[in-house]
């Protein structure tokens, strides 16, 4: 396979998805100290799970068998683990840290009494920007102060503590690299204390708007074909031609077919399913005050009649309106590389490839999420030769299209044209780098095999497979 080294990337808006972020820090001893975060009631680690924690080898010898039915049972292990009963009536995953607590309020005051105010503003995906260009990652991210990635509380306490969530730390430790001369491939840094450790988790939620006084259609992804989406190359949630309603005001009945249109599609009788089939957060006062006009341009929320705009987005956030999870990126650090699954909702949660192994263990509203896992790069694991391993989010990563170029073996250039549909999470998390500068970061690759001495790193830092590192730092 010919050896990808930069991708050259055109982004647009794409899907209008809606994030939540809980922070709240209600105490601040004003020592501007680069605080660890204190022990809080709230924050609650995620329990062992069947296989969840495994050690590396464990996981280590799946990847190198090849064994998707053992990878997948512990990816559900880990959904098990984080979807666990926690303080308040809230899965344990929702009292973990946000980007914001992480690379904002914290070293700023100390994150002491935290509650779960929960903080609409600004979630921003960093996939979906708007005039990009060529290969160059965005100048102009408006809300980076703001992240609704959630970490849990080993890994936000070595980021903070280490310095990892700021600029300047992060330049120096690069500055270090160029003085010392040191080789590519060890340009690296961790972000976590032990090149293991079996709680750090982080995530990346998606959620969705809809109202909560009348029935709503939700689209839901059924795989690529020309009956179930209108754009094969980038089918995005707002193209899906499939839908179930959702009546919060159980007027319809679980079990009910009404007659409703999916995403302008003609009408026809959908199904109905229940609230509780979902995680639903029912919007408060609060929630709405809290909603920033940058939240509702941010290009990450999916408003009225699955639409993007600010005005539909504004339409539906709402006392009394309900925020769905519609999907999950998950990603562990029980092997150096990282464990890399991704969950979104779905009505066929049986899925023959994507449900069908849930165990019974997982539990309502989780057991309505379909998985799939990208524990490597290419196949076989670790080869520069290895075939590209596909492995996407149908919320997350449909947006996304560019260009990477190619050279043949005859050694003339050339470029192929890319979409976030072949895209592999290691692959691009592998280039989660940075140099000195905004936002001076590899380029994105959609699949294939990158190593760590890849000459797409020279003069930069990895940061660990975490591009929250390479971009929040302030
Ligand atoms: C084309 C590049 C790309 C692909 C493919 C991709 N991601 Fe990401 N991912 C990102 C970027 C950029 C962020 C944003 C970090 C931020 O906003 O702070 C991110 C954020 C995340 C986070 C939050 C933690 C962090 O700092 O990185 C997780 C977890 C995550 N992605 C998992 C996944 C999984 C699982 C997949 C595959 C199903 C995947 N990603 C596919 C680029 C990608």
């Amino acid at each position: 396979m010919t050896t990808l080294r930069t991708a050259f990337i055109t982004l647009l808006t794409g899907i209008v998805l809606f994030t939540l972020v809980h922070t709240s820090c209600t105490s601040s001893t004003g020592k501007g100290m680069e605080a660890l975060f204190l022990t809080d009631e709230l924050y609650t680690d995620p329990p062992n799970f069947g296989s969840y924690p495994a050690t590396r080898d464990q996981i280590q010898k799946m990847i190198d068998d090849v064994d998707l039915r053992n990878i997948r049972a512990h990816a559900w292990d880990l959904w098990g683990s984080m979807t666990s009963p926690g303080p308040q009536g809230l899965p344990v995953w929702e009292t973990w840290y946000s980007g914001y607590e992480v690379f904002t309020l914290a070293g700023k005051q100390e994150v002491k009494a935290r509650n779960i105010i929960r903080d609409f503003q600004s979630p921003k995906q960093f996939h979906h920007f708007e005039n990009v260009t060529d290969g160059v990652i965005p100048q102009n991210l408006p809300e980076q102060i703001t992240s609704f990635n959630r970490y849990t509380k080993s890994v936000a306490d070595f980021i903070v503590s280490s310095g990892l969530n700021r600029a300047q730390v992060l330049d120096s430790i690069n500055d270090s690299f160029d003085r010392a001369g040191t080789p590519i491939s060890l340009r690296q840094i961790q972000t976590t204390q032990d090149s293991i450790d079996t709680r750090a988790i982080v995530l990346k939620p998606v959620f969705q708007f809809i109202d909560g006084f009348r029935p709503t259609v939700i689209p839901f992804w059924n795989g690529i074909s020309p009956k179930t989406t209108t754009d094969l190359k980038n089918p995005e949630p707002h193209t899906w031609r499939q839908g179930v309603i959702v009546d919060p005001t159980r007027t319809l009945k679980p079990g009910d077919s009404a007659l409703m249109s999916v995403n302008n599609e003609p009408a026809r009788w959908l199904q109905v399913v229940g609230l509780e089939d979902f995680y639903a957060i029912k919007l408060t006062e609060e929630d709405v005050k809290e909603f920033s006009d940058f939240a509702a341009t941010s290009g990450d929320d999916v408003g009225k009649g699955n639409m993007t705009d600010s005005i539909s987005i504004y339409q539906n956030v709402k006392e009394g309106n309900y925020a769905l999870l519609m999907a999950v990126h998950v990603t562990s650090k029980e092997i150096n590389n990282w464990t890399w699954q991704t969950f979104w909702w779905s009505p066929y949660n049986n899925h023959p490839f994507f449900g069908a192994d849930r165990p019974t263990s997982i539990l309502a509203p989780w057991d309505n999420y379909n998985m799939r896992t990208a524990y490597w790069m290419v196949t076989p694991a670790g080869s520069a030769e290895g075939e590209p391993f596909v492995s996407f989010n149908p919320y997350l990563e449909t947006n996304l299209f560019g260009k990477v170029p190619v050279k043949t073996k005859t050694g003339v250039l050339d470029s192929i044209s890319w979409t976030g549909v072949n895209s592999n999470c290691m692959t691009c998390h592998r280039l989660a780098a940075r140099a000195p500068g905004t936002f001076n970061t590899p380029a994105y690759q959609p699949d294939g095999f990158i190593g760590i001495g890849d000459s797409v790193f020279a003069g930069m830092t990895k940061v660990d497979f975490l591009w929250s590192v390479a971009i929040r730092p302030q």
